[in-house]
């Protein structure tokens, strides 16, 4: 089973111009995966936490597009808390991992990329169940 080890905090391509940066991300390059759907959240407010949860199959990258936010990774064993401050940083995450979303700044914008559509089956939204699926795949 995946750990907080197989987590990285990917440098992402950037093409500095005095005209204004460029990044960009490929499927199957710099990130593991084939892109199955976007999201995007915004417009949080100050103090709210979002996304703790696990995923059984989706395996994602975030970026703060603009703004920061704090990602808190946890293996059911350790945590573990990566800063997305820069337009090219992607945090990948690997299937089965605990994350939570949160000291979102003013004006954070957080794109994820995951390998799957959506669907609510693929979720662990307890953190005891949680617990339980991580002995259970040891
Ligand atoms: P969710 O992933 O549960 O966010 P959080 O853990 O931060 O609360 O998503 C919130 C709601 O949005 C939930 O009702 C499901 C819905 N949703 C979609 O319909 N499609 C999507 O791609 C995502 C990510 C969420």
């Amino acid at each position: 089973m995946e750990n907080l080890s197989d987590v990285r905090l990917i440098n992402l391509p950037k093409i500095e111009d005095p005209r204004g940066n460029l990044s960009f991300i490929e499927e199957n390059n710099h990130i593991p995966f084939k892109i199955k759907r976007t999201y995007w959240i915004y417009d949080v407010p100050g103090g709210q936490v979002r996304g703790g949860h696990a995923f059984k199959k989706q395996q994602e990258l975030i970026v703060a597009l603009s703004g920061s936010l704090d990602v808190l990774v946890d293996d059911g064993k350790e945590k573990k808390v990566f800063s997305l401050n820069r337009s090219y940083y992607g945090l990948y995450l690997p299937i089965g991992l605990w994350r939570q979303m949160l000291n979102f700044s003013t004006n954070a914008l957080a794109m994820v990329l995951s390998s799957t559509t959506y669907s609510d089956e693929d979720y662990i939204r307890d953190y005891d169940d949680y617990l339980k699926y991580r002995l259970s795949h040891e």
